[in-house]
């Protein structure tokens, strides 16, 4: 008797503190939650008709993005250099989605490396909608190599790739997009364009390129309405190691481990939705330890290039 009594006064305790603390946090974060989700399902339905543009979308992330906005009814517009690759993307996106009510995808086989040849045909794909909404510079090439035996032509390549095809498309739908007063561009970049690693000089370069040119640009059409957002993510999933370039040009043709273990780019790609549904500048979609080392470069940058020299070393031993 005494113990039920015991165990009684026990729950009372709970439930006391429970309506004192709990319920005053509980009730206020579940209507905050509440409220979030209805307004991300109000920004969803509102992308419904937008044309949007994804570069690198026959394979990757590109193509996780291509999923994610077609599902959402985008008219979508995607751009790479295997067609093939582009018609099965089309095909598998419009078997999978028969009932979201959309336009056909338009499939633009591009080498985006030719950065001189890209406007009139990116201009004639713009001018099928009229219009352009979303510009998605996704298309990407990686690099592994050392700085000194690196055939220039790669650096080249790498630049031409990820750097100057992401910003003559921007330059290229810029005049659309502030005609109508309304466009969001977004740079796929990487951790390594925060911080750079051994072996990848080209690639790590291309990178704080682009994050360099996309704070530029924000800044300067800030009062256009057109939002510029920068990705930086960690490892995904993807053939990026197999296609990286190495020092003579070859193809590297391995699946590194970190690749392998890297983030599904299903999942990446909705990180980079909500990106643009709630307009954020630049997000890092990345584990701890990535994070943790782009703040150890700003604060502590000797402690930085110290670790750095040493897994240089270490990656040269092992080779
Ligand atoms: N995977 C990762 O760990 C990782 C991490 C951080 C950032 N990223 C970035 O994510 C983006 C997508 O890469 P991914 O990981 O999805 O690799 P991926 O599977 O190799 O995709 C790269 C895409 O870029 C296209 N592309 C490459 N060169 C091109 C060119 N000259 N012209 C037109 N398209 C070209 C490729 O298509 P075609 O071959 O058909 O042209 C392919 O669709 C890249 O910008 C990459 O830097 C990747």
């Amino acid at each position: 008797m005494k113990q039920q009594q015991e165990i009684l006064a026990g729950w009372s305790v709970v439930w006391w503190l429970f309506k004192v603390f709990g319920l005053p946090i509980t009730i206020p974060w579940l209507v905050y939650h509440f409220f979030n989700i209805m307004k991300e399902k109000r920004k969803k339905a509102a992308l419904h008709g937008k044309v949007v543009m994804i570069t690198g979308a026959s394979s990757g992330l590109g193509e996780a993005l291509a999923h994610v906005f077609y599902d959402l009814g985008c008219r979508i517009i995607l751009v790479a250099r295997r067609k093939e690759e582009l018609e099965r993307v089309k095909n598998v996106l419009m078997n999978t989605y028969q009932t979201v009510p959309t336009y056909p995808p338009i499939i633009l086989p591009l080498d985006l490396a030719n950065v001189n040849d890209l406007k009139d045909e990116v201009s004639k794909a713009v001018m099928v909608h009229g219009r352009i909404d979303i510009l998605i510079n996704n298309a990407g090439i990686s690099h592994r190599g050392e700085v000194v035996n690196t055939n220039i032509d790669v650096d080249i390549r790498v630049m031409m790739t990820n750097y100057f095809s992401s910003i003559a498309l921007s330059k290229i739908v810029l005049p659309f997009m502030i005609k109508q007063q309304s466009g969001h561009i977004v740079g796929i970049s990487s951790v390594q364009g925060r911080i750079a690693l051994p072996y990848r000089s080209a690639y790590g370069a291309s990178k704080h390129a682009l994050q360099a040119w996309y704070d530029t640009a924000r800044a300067e059409l800030a009062d256009s309405n057109v939002k510029f957002t920068v990705v930086n993510p960690g490892y995904i999933k993807t053939s990026l190691s197999l296609n990286a370039l190495m020092a003579d040009g070859q193809a590297y043709g391995l699946m590194d481990k970190t690749t392998e273990s890297g983030y599904q780019a299903d999942y990446v790609a909705q990180c980079i939705l909500k990106s643009i549904l709630h307009q954020q500048k630049e997000i890092t979609v990345a584990p701890l330890a990535p994070k943790a080392a782009i703040i150890l470069r700003t604060l502590f940058p000797s402690l930085f290039f110290w670790i750095m020299q040493r897994r240089a070393r270490k990656l040269d031993k092992d080779k």
